[in-house]
């Protein structure tokens, strides 16, 4: 018989009424009496379990229903029924039950509701299971179609950029590094260096922090690209919104500047969470409900207030003038924490913000410079209970102007050769920004810690599963 999918029952289980069906899943809970027993089941298709009841002394097999626990996996037959009791619409009337594979309750370790989300995480290979997890994993597919879906229909290409590369595009030389040398005994060069020439690639490589570089290559000429990939960060950020590996959205334009740039960061942020309040509505009810009571309040506010936009230098002054005392003291040229970021989102303005013109000393070398010789064309999006969400830019389109970026940051020029002469081929007025999946996710999820918005967190002193 064929399997039915446990949403579609829930929701055109009219048609199906009176009807014989088959499901399979796993027991979230059974309960029940000597006479009668009510198993939960899910399919990881929704939020909400079917309830299957079996009259036990018609069913008349002790065996199999003993075999019915918390966690294991089984296939159950039984007509549809509309439900007698409350919570639910339909139940099924069990038949037949196969039990698939058994979840001994003495071992299984999600047995009774509420376990903390630390000791899930040390479970990462069966908390999928969870309410919580479903919901965070369901939403992060459809996060990712809607991104697919938004660029698609703006006529945006999806460019596949390298995960290994000889590059570092944000200059924070915090990457890992891929390499097939003999670690405990590496070919050195003449004077005493580990020699690269004989690693497999023939030179340095890591793992990429962003797909960026590659992704302007894109953009001067196919004009609209974006990627959507992983990249790795080795900074020892031991906090709620650091991951050593996390996912980014990483769109770039030809024939943008640094407005238009803006709008569509503001533009695609509130199409992704409209997307998700429009097709999301169950699991985004639960997650307010066990940990952010304003979460879908505050998804509505976004998408229907316009962010205010204000440069770097006009923060600063807000900043100065709060009277708050932060942390890191703030003053013109200082790199902004998230203390400074959430006071403006949370405290000031209470919206959206999207900084600009930053010090050039503070951020990447390929950013615009701005007539003033000291800011660049630099964007960043803030959000309330996030911080920074998007980094962007305007980039540095001169030939001349950027090379003397790459030598004031030390970089070593022969290693972006082929940036470089994007700029004295046909180069072209551009922008772009990054968008990290996992914060986004955080927003739109009201998880407050980032290592519950992905399946399997990579963090420092963790890569576990
Ligand atoms: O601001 P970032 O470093 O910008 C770039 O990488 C640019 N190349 C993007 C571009 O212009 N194409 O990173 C972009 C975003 C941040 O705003 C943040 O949302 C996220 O990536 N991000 C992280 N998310 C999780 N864990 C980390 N360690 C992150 N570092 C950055
Ligand atoms: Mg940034």
């Amino acid at each position: 018989m064929k399997r039915s999918i446990i949403k579609d029952l829930l929701k055109e289980g009219a048609q199906y009424l009176n009807k014989e069906v088959n499901i399979k899943g796993w027991v979230r809970t059974r309960r029940g009496n000597k006479n009668i027993a009510f198993i939960a089941l899910n399919d990881g298709s929704t939020i909400h379990n079917i309830q299957i009841v079996v009259d036990l002394a018609e069913f008349n097999d002790d065996a199999t229903i003993k075999k019915v626990t918390t966690g294991a996996c089984i296939s159950a037959t039984g007509v549809l029924v509309e439900s007698q009791g409350k919570g639910q619409a339909f139940e099924i009337h069990g038949k037949k039950i196969e039990v698939y594979g058994e979840a001994d309750p003495e071992k299984y370790p999600l047995q009774k509701k509420g376990h903390s989300l630390e000791f899930l995480r040390e479970i990462a290979h069966l908390r999928p299971r969870t309410n919580t997890f479903g919901c965070v994993l369901r939403l992060r597919h459809a996060l990712s179609f809607a991104i697919h879906k938004f660029y698609n229909d703006n006529g945006f290409y999806y460019l596949h950029t390298p995960i290994i590369t000889g590059s570092d595009c944000e200059g924070a030389g915090a990457m890992f590094r891929v390499t097939t040398l003999d670690l405990k005994n590496p070919p050195k060069t003449s004077d005493g260096e580990i020699d690269y020439s004989k690693d497999f690639f023939a030179k340095e490589t890591n793992l990429t922090v962003s797909g960026q570089l590659e992704g302007e290559l894109g953009a001067l000429a196919l004009s609209n690209i974006y990627t959507f990939g992983p990249t790795f960060r080795a900074e020892n950020s031991n906090t709620a919104r650091h991951l050593s590996e996390f996912w980014m959205i990483e769109p770039e334009m030809a024939f943008y500047d640094i407005k238009d740039n803006m709008d569509l960061a503001e533009k695609f942020l509130k199409y992704l969470i409209s997307y998700i309040l429009d097709n999301c509505m169950d699991d985004l009810e639960f997650l307010q409900k066990m940990y952010d009571k304003e979460l879908i309040e505050r998804l509505r506010f976004v998408v229907s207030n316009a962010f205010e936009r204000l440069s770097y230098t006009e923060a600063i002054s807000i900043l100065e003038k709060s009277g708050r005392s932060f942390e890191f003291p703030v003053s013109w040229g200082v790199d902004l924490q998230s203390e400074h970021e959430r006071y403006l989102v949370e405290q000031h303005f209470k919206k959206p913000v999207i900084l600009t013109d930053y010090p050039k000393e503070i951020k990447a070398f390929y950013m615009k410079l701005n007539d003033d010789d000291k800011t660049v064309r630099a964007m960043d999006v803030l959000f309330p209970k996030i911080g920074e969400i998007i980094g962007g830019s305007q980039r540095e389109e001169n030939y001349d102007k950027l090379l003397s970026r790459i030598k004031e940051m030390d970089i070593n020029e022969v290693d972006v050769w082929w940036y470089l002469e994007t700029r004295k081929f046909g180069t072209a007025p551009h922008s772009g920004f990054g968008l990290g999946f996992e914060r986004l996710m955080l927003f739109i999820s009201g998880m407050g810690n980032i290592r519950d918005v992905i399946p399997f967190p990579r963090t420092p002193q963790n890569a576990e599963f």
